[in-house]
């Protein structure tokens, strides 16, 4: 079952439980990072209440993007919005058990302050099985798995036969994806979607790629998740970290002295196609959220009139 129609989903006791999107991977470099900058941008560009989380607390590349983003923000006087943040820092404890805990402790306390105010919050996870990585996935509403389109990526969630490409078992991933699954059902009978997309696709489709997309066709039916529309290879997905812009945002007006540029337009448009594959519970009162906020925005960048401030 897929929630659609409200944006925010009620608890018993009335309170806004924000919506819980994952990304996911336990293989490093797929674009989970990449990935839930852009959806978070487009989220609340779209008028969302958007809280962000990064559990690798080792590497903080979600946290680095989001600061770069408030700094260039500030030094640039852009408009730019920037979601509220937290990261889980590595436990300093010596015993596994106490380690977990502390972690776990974080990760509760920091959501407390957001999950009842937001509307959806974003989680970054580190490309390795870890205490916390576990917990996110069984907390996701919506889990998304960017791979790269090649089989080593593949093999993080199924293994293939080398000369008929069927499916000979599910990885690790894969299995305690689907054991977070079971375990979230039986919680508090909610039903996490699952989407892996295709990242860094080529232009040009090899037959490498289309064997690659066959199998996840099939592994899709045996495991329950949905492919969504691939990211392309392209330079602007990451030359804008420094400035913390994705994509989405309009640079032409802050960087680039001249418009975008047909690659630039074609990664906004993958990502929007992105956003609405993910079946997200959205509704108008967002678009009209960022309605007032883009017309917010406009009057602070326009002096003030002699009217209006003897109005105020
Ligand atoms: N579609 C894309 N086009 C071009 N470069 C990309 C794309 N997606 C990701 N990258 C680049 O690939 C690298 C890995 O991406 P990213 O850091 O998002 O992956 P990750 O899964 O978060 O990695 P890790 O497991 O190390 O946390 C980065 O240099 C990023 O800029
Ligand atoms: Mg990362």
């Amino acid at each position: 079952m897929l929630l659609s129609s409200t944006a925010v989903i009620h608890d018993e006791a009335g309170l806004k439980n924000a919506h819980v999107i994952v990304c996911g991977n336990e293989k490093g470099g797929s674009g989970k990072s990449t990935t839930a900058m852009h959806i978070a941008v487009g989220l609340m560009n779209e008028g969302h209440r958007v809280a962000t989380v990064d559990l690798d607390g080792r590497q903080l590349s979600f946290t680095r993007y989001i600061e770069n983003r408030q700094s260039w923000a500030r030094e640039a006087g852009a408009a730019l919005s920037v979601p509220r943040h937290f990261h889980v820092p590595p436990a300093t404890r010596d015993l596994a058990a106490e380690s977990d805990g502390q972690e776990l402790e974080q990760l509760t306390e920091g959501l407390a302050r957001i999950e009842h105010t937001h509307d959806f919050v974003v989680i970054d996870t580190p490309g390795s099985d870890t205490f916390l990585n576990r917990l996110a996935h069984g907390m996701a509403d919506t889990l998304i798995t960017p791979m790269n389109d090649s089989f080593i990526d593949f093999d993080v969630l199924a293994r293939v036969d080398p000369s008929s490409y069927e499916i000979l078992e599910h990885s690790q991933y894969a299995l305690s994806v689907r054991e977070a699954r079971r375990r979230r059902r039986i919680a508090d009978s909610r039903i996490m979607d699952w989407i892996v997309v295709r990242n860094r696709m080529s232009p040009i489709t090899s037959r490498n790629e289309q064997r690659v997309a066959k199998c996840l066709r099939h592994l899709s039916m045996q495991l329950g998740f949905r492919v969504a529309d691939g990211i392309s290879e392209r330079v602007v997905f990451r030359e804008f970290f420094p400035m913390g812009l994705t994509a989405l945002d309009a640079f032409e007006e802050h960087v680039l002295n001249h418009k975008p540029t047909l690659s630039h337009l074609a990664a906004r448009q993958e990502i929007r196609d992105l956003i609405a594959s993910l079946r997200l519970p959205t509704d108008d009162h967002g678009r009209r959220r960022a309605d007032v906020r883009r017309r917010y925005a406009e009057a602070m960048s326009k002096p003030l009139e002699l009217p209006d401030i003897f109005v105020n």
